[in-house]
Order: C-alpha cells, then structure tokens, then sequence
C-alpha cells in the first residue's frame, strides 16, 4: 500500500505516547492522575440536556440536517449581540461547526493554495498548524515570548513573509500560555491583515473562562474586524458540551460561504437534536457559565496555589482551563521532564514542546480533574522528591 506524502507532516505525536504510557501504567495497577489533555469534566445544565433529549425522541429528527436551523443561527446573533455587543447577519454571518476543531482542520482548505503562507502562533493548539498544513500551506512560527506577555509581535514578521501570508491565525485567551490580549493588540491585529490582505482567523474559545472578575469580549468587536476575518467559537467548555461537538465560525460573510461551501461537500450538517441543544445552551439561562467560570477559577487556585507552596513557582493563569507553567529547576526537556513526572508521581502533564518548538521549557497542566484529585496530584508531587528541593 501507498499513502500521502501529506501523512508523513502528521507523526504519532506526543498525546499518543501519552495515552500509551498512561495504559501501561494502569494495566500494572499504578495510577494516574491526567491533567494532559483538555478534556471538561463539568457537564452540562440540565435544560441542555432536557432540550437534546426531547429532541432525540422525536423520530424526524433523524434525517440529514444538511444545514443549520434558521433558528440555530438566529440564536447564535442572539447570543453574540447579548454576550459580546457584536451585531451579525443569521443567514451570511454564521455556519456551525462540528466542533470547533472541524472547522480548524478544514478552514485553511478553502483559503490557501499548495504552498501559500500561513501564520501561525508558536506555541500553538496543534490544530493551528495541522489544518494549514493539510491544505498544503507553509507555515510561518509567530513566537510567543513571555517578555512580549506572549502576544504576537507582528512587527516581528518580515516584511516579505507578511506580503505572501494569506492567513494569520490568532487565539486570545491563550492555549496553551493562558495569556490574554488588550485591545491595542487587536486594533493592531486589524491594521496589520488590511495592510498586507490577511484574513484573520480569531479562535475565541475561552472569551468565557476569565478569572479575577476580569471580562473579555469578541475580536469582532473592533471596527473593521468583520472585513478582514472570523472568530471561531465553541460551547465545549463553556456549556460543558465537548463531546457534542458544537462550534461556530462568524463574521466576514465570504469566508463563512467559502467554509459554509466545502463543508457541504464534506458533512451533512449537525444532527439536529444537537442543534436543539446548542440553542438551548445559548438562549437559556446562563448562570451555569458563571458556576463553570467559578469551579475552573477555584481549580486554579488550589493547583497553583499549592504548587507555588511547594516550591514549584508560577504566575497563575488569568484565564483558560490550564495552566503554563515553567520546568522546576534543574529540567530543560519537557517532554523528559514530563515522562519522569508520570514515573515518579503518576501525574500526567503536557510537554510544551507538544505545542510547537517555542513551548519548549514548560509544561501545560488542563483543569480537568475535580479539587480532592488535584490535592493528591500536589501530594504526590511534594513527596517524589522530583522539584529537587
Ligand atoms: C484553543 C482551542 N480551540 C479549539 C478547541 C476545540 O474545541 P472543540 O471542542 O469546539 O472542537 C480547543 C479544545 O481544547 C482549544 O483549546
């Protein structure tokens, strides 16, 4: 047999190794406490429930969708009118995704050609650069540092690269730095994509998990935000709704026909008990985001807190449901450093070189497991004697 060249882009990647690590721990009865992958462990509010349920009894909900619920898409401006003070068309503005993670992997298909440029942050979520890589892009690293409170130093790209770039990709709050951008950042983001005709792809899937009482908006909210791109959005950690795979990409009405065009010719829609749930979500009441909100910020405190306290130093996140945190003294590899976390503690965490070469150096810690089991994380840590105290 012969496969695409393109597969050999894709290697077995560290989550993988992981996952292999992880089941060989458990088959010797060891155990594991995984706070690699973002995986919400908070489920959804009953009337979302309620809403799938209903609707998955009824029998002719069983079709194609093929599109979305005129309802669905008016409840989406709804919500971003409500939410984030962004005024959007239902029937040019909106497409729903099957998760935002679809409409990542495929968007870069419908706006590069075989070897035209993508910017991608570095470190980045992998689908970031996975998506433009299927579509045959070449990829340009926009580091994060920490002195620039890893946001993109667009001043940073050359001038040659920024005219051949077709598309930026951008995502504040951050995954995996946990890091958020002021407005200057956008307006700049904005002058930047006009001037060398980029489109902006803004991924917004944590604008909801923002601690410290701090708010944080929509990209389109900026003036002219909407000629030069999107924002992807997602009810997976906000609405505790993972796994039924429910995401959005809004705003510049040709780029949603463009993806709103292939994704006809690759899926046929989201089933529509799905759909019922979405705009339950959105429209219903929405003191479950705050409860969300509120067990992710307590989370945080107690894994940094009690990091900190023993003697794993770390700024706690702002926002998102991880942490980044530098390697204890002494460790430069972190996906060494990881594996002898694991061995020694049980204790699964992300290298951050997993998020590209610019991660190296940290470790991503996901929220994902309740307080008592992030306390028996920290003891076994404390105990190993792996911070080398
Ligand atoms: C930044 C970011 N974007 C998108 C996604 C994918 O979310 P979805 O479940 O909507 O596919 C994730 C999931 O962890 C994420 O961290």
């Amino acid at each position: 047999m012969e496969f695409a060249k393109r597969m050999d882009k894709f290697g077995t990647g560290i989550f993988s190794v992981l996952a292999e690590r992880k089941s060989e721990r458990l088959s010797q009865g060891k155990s594991v406490i995984d706070l690699s992958v973002g995986t919400p462990n908070i489920p959804p509010a009953d009337h979302v429930i309620d809403a799938l349920s209903n609707a998955a009894r009824d029998k002719s909900n069983y079709v194609y969708a093929l599109s979305d619920l005129p309802r669905l898409k008016e409840a989406v401006a709804q919500w971003y009118d409500r939410r984030y003070g962004v005024a959007l068309d239902p029937e040019s503005e909106v497409v729903s995704l099957l998760g935002s993670q679809e409409g990542l992997a495929h968007i870069a298909l419908s706006i590069v050609d075989e070897g035209d440029t993508v910017l991608v942050p570095d470190p980045c979520y992998p689908v970031f650069a996975d998506g433009p890589l299927l579509a045959g892009a070449e990829l340009f690293y926009m580091p994060l540092k920490e002195e620039n409170g890893y946001l993109i130093d667009l001043d940073g790209i050359p001038e040659e690269t920024a005219k051949k770039a077709k598309l930026i990709i951008v995502s504040y709050p951050n995954n995996p730095t946990t890091a958020m951008a002021p407005d200057w950042f956008y307006e700049k983001l904005i002058a930047f994509a006009k001037k060398y005709d980029i489109i902006v792809l803004h991924d917004n899937a944590y604008s909801e998990l923002v601690f410290d009482g701090v708010q944080c908006g929509s990209f389109l909210r900026f003036p002219q935000a909407k000629a030069v791109g999107v924002e992807f959005n997602s009810l997976s950690k906000t609405y505790g709704l993972a796994g039924a795979r429910i995401g959005f990409c809004v705003g510049n009405s040709r780029v949603v026909k463009n993806l709103s065009t292939l994704k006809s010719n690759m899926d046929y829609g989201m089933f529509l008990p799905v759909q019922e749930a979405a705009i339950a979500a959105i429209t219903g009441d929405q003191s479950c985001v705050a409860a969300t909100r509120a067990a992710y910020e307590h989370r945080r405190d107690v894994l940094c807190g009690g990091l900190n306290s023993i003697g794993w130093k770390m700024e706690p996140s702002r926002a998102t449901m991880f942490v980044w945190a530098k390697l204890p003294a002494g460790y430069t590899d972190s996906e060494k450093f990881a594996m002898e976390l694991l061995e020694k503690t049980g204790v699964m965490v992300t290298p951050g070189s997993a998020f590209g070469p610019s991660g190296e150096g940290h470790v991503r810690m996901a929220l994902v497991q309740d307080e008592e089991v992030i306390r028996e994380a920290l003891q076994s840590i404390k105990e190993s004697g792996i911070l080398n105290l």
